[in-house]
This record gives structure tokens, C-alpha cells and sequence, in this order.
């Protein structure tokens, strides 16, 4: 780090490591962000003979200066950033082969279970899926050709949450990889990698990104040779993100720790809210003493999050819509993770994809709503759902 050159990257508070992460000022100018490199090539002196780069696939300044980001707030020595969320979880079931067995949670974004099921069953690749609430629910599930453990946490919608150092406890002792998909968490609140994760995935499009305007994901990790197999497979198959994509995120990170607070603050403001409301059923977020992995939550995350689901007591899907549709602050549309407010159906909107008996059978019912909490402000929110619950 330039402007903290005496200072390890584990030895930096958050906030500083958020701002000062990956960037340096960039060595023709002195800017002190780092510039778009919006190129395609670079000029060679002679065939092989060059700085460095190239071709943009492989190599580009922008992106180069974010995955350096991506390592430090995950307190990993390796980042690599991919054309979104889904791409880079592609790219981690690339590092297997037909007969290989990855062991997942029952409970996770629908397009990581999508492309699971959808695409790379067809290839050989077994899936078994397991609730992860209680860690030791794996062990049956291992056999000699298990190589990877897939996990959200906390999980999308459910708000599930998985104990990471006991899984990976396990992962280790079979020799297996575990990759956690760290999207709700952050690393503003929960670091994978130091609780014993070989691999921490992010839908960079949430809140890293954190302003709605970028599709991108990451991966984050230690092991040498585990990124060298993962930066052929970025660069083979070829779905990095473009330079101005990464030039956001960039800019996105420097201000995660402060998102990340009023996320939280507004976040534990509606969840009580929502859980005192008397036409709300179940409420759903790991900051409440009676979740039922609240202590495990307390012990591996920081704060509990903006990310909240909910139940009508009428559950009756007429109720439901009338609700999703009368929202005034909270924006009906998929995604999360961003400054505003958005309001979202699972059941036909982010996890359509997943079967309805699976859905059902694993708790997501039809008339559950999610919210993303945003950072505007408490009351208004607070309001905006009172008069559209009634
Ligand atoms: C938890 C989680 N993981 C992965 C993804 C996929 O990311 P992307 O949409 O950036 O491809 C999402 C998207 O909603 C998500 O919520």
C-alpha cells in the first residue's frame, strides 16, 4: 500500500483497508485512482518482448488494481473478478471433472442452484445438497470423490446461517474444498478465508459494487496454485469483467464500511419493526437472540446485515402482491446489496428457477417477501412499509 507502506494488510483497521485497497497512483500520472484502461491490446516492442500485457483478456491495469482489492478485504493473498456473480461460481466447478461430488446447502440464491442443476449435472458433476445449519448433517454425505463443499451464508432468503469453522474444520480433514459465498455477509462482516475457507465468492454486484450499477463477481483466496488453476480458467473461458465495471467497484469498495454500518443500523431497525407488526408472521434475520444460529452468527459476523425476509400472517398471495405492489421507497426488483431500498418476491423473482416442492420442502414459502435494506433514511422506510402492510 503506497500511503501506508509500515502497515500489513491484516494489521489495518476496516475502514482503511476498505479505502486504501488495491489502489495505487497510477505511475504515468500520479492519478490517485486508477485510471479506466478501456483497451482491448498493447503494443509490443517485439514478438514476447513487452510491459507486462498482452491482450486484455488476460491482463488490464483496472482490473489488475481491483483484484489486488479483492485479496485485501478478504484478507487473501490472491482476488480474481469475473463478469458477474454467477461466472465466477462457473469457474470454481471448473476446477472439477466428470464424477467429482460437491456437497451444497439447500438453501441458496436460485441461479447458483440453477447452474448446478441445469448446467454442470449434465457434464458429471454430482451435487448433493444438505441443510447447513448444522454442520455435522455433511459428514454422512462424503464419499472418496467429494471435492468440494459449497456454502452460503447468511443464505439467500432463508437468512440461514452455516458455521464456517466447523465446516471447513471438516472440509480439512477430508481434503476438500470449501468455498463460502460471502454476498450478504461482506467482508465488512464476516472474513471466510480466516475461519478456514479455501475460497470466499462474491456477487461483486451487491454490495461491493453497492450503487446498482454493475454486474460482476469475485473470488478471493491463499493457495497459490489453487489461483493459478482458477486465473487459467478466468482467462480460457473468458468471462472477466471490462475495465470500467472494475474502475466502479473500485470506487465502490472505498465506501463499503460506511454503507455497511447504515445497512446494519437500518437494517436491525426494521427487522424489530417488521417482528412487532401485527399482520407480520416469521421474520427472518440472524440478529434476533432466537434465531436459531444467532450464536453462531454473533460468534463469525460483525452485524447482522440489511438483508430481511418476511412472512404476512395472512399468507394468502393476494395479501402478498398487495403488499410487494404498494411500496412506495422499497423498489419492486430482483438484486440486493445496493444504497436504496428494494422490495423482492423469491418465489417468482430470484428463486424461480429452484423447483416449488424443493423451495417448499426447504422452507421457502410462496408468499415469503425480501427485503434489501438500503441506506436512506429508518423512519421513511419504516413508514414506506407500514402503509403498504396496512
Ligand atoms: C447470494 C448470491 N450469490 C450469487 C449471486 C449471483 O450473482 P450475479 O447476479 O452477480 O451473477 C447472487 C445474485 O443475486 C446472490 O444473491
Amino acid at each position: 500500500m503506497l500511503t501506508l507502506p509500515h502497515l500489513k494488510k491484516n494489521a489495518m483497521k476496516l475502514a482503511t483497508k476498505f479505502i486504501h485497497a488495491g489502489v495505487e497512483p497510477d505511475p504515468s500520472t500520479g492519478a490517485i485512482m486508477t485510471p479506466v484502461y478501456q483497451t482491448s491490446t498493447y503494443v509490443q516492442e517485439a514478438p514476447g518482448k513487452n510491459k507486462g500485457y498482452e491482450y486484455a483478456r488476460s491482463q488490464n491495469p483496472t482490473r489488475f488494481a481491483l483484484e489486488k482489492a479483492l485479496a485485501e478485504i478478504e484478507n487473501g493473498n490472491y482476488g480474481l473478478a469475473f463478469s458477474s456473480g454467477v461466472a465466477a461460481t462457473d469457474a470454481v466447478i471448473k476446477l472439477l471433472k466428470p464424477g467429482d461430488e460437491v456437497i451444497a446447502g439447500n438453501d441458496m440464491y436460485g441461479g447458483t442452484y440453477r447452474l448446478f442443476t441445469k448446467v454442470f449435472e449434465k457434464f458429471g458433476i454430482v451435487f448433493k445438497y444438505v441443510n447447513m445449519q448444522q454442520a455435522e448433517n455433511i459428514s454422512p454425505l462424503i464419499s472418496n470423490n467429494t471435492r468440494l463443499i459449497w456454502t452460503e451464508t447468511p443464505t439467500n432468503p432463508l437468512m440461514n446461517i452455516t458455521d464456517i469453522a466447523a465446516v471447513a474444520a471438516i472440509a480439512k480433514r477430508h481434503n476438500i474444498l470449501l468455498c463460502v459465498d460471502n454476498t450478504f455477509a461482506t467482508p465488512y462482516l464476516q472474513n471466510p478465508l480466516e475461519l478456514g475457507a479455501d475460497i470466499v465468492m462474491h456477487s461483486v454486484t451487491k454490495y461491493l459494487g453497492g450503487h446498482s450499477d454493475v454486474i460482476q463477481g469475485s473470488l478471493s483466496l491463499n493457495d497459490q496454485n489453487l489461483r493459478d488453476q482458477l486465473y487459467f480458467i478466468q482467462k480460457s473461458c473468458g468471462a472477466v469483467p471490462g475495465p470500467q465495471d472494475c474502475f466502479l467497484v473500485l470506487r465502490g469498495i472505498k465506501t463499503l464500511h460506511v454503507r455497511m454500518q447504515r445497512h446494519c443500523e437500518n437494517g436491525e431497525k426494521i427487522a424489530y419493526f417488521l417482528r412487532e407488526h401485527a399482520k407480520v408472521g416469521k421474520v427472518y434475520w440472524p440478529g434476533f437472540e432466537d434465531h436459531p444460529n444467532h450464536s453462531i452468527a454473533k460468534k463469525q459476523m460483525r452485524g447482522f446485515g440489511g438483508m430481511i425476509s418476511f412472512e404476512l400472517k395472512d399468507d394468502s398471495m393476494d395479501a402478498v402482491m398487495k403488499v410487494l405492489t404498494s411500496t412506495k421507497l422499497f423498489a419492486l426488483a430482483e438484486s440486493l446489496g445496493g444504497v436504496e431500498s428494494l422490495i423482492n418476491h423469491p418465489a417468482s423473482m430470484t428463486h424461480a428457477s429452484i423447483p416449488r416442492e424443493e423451495r417448499i420442502k426447504n422452507g421457502l414459502k410462496d408468499s415469503l417477501i425480501r427485503l434489501s435494506v438500503g441506506i436512506e433514511d429508518a423512519d421513511d422506510l419504516i413508514n414506506d412499509l407500514k402503509q403498504a402492510i396496512g
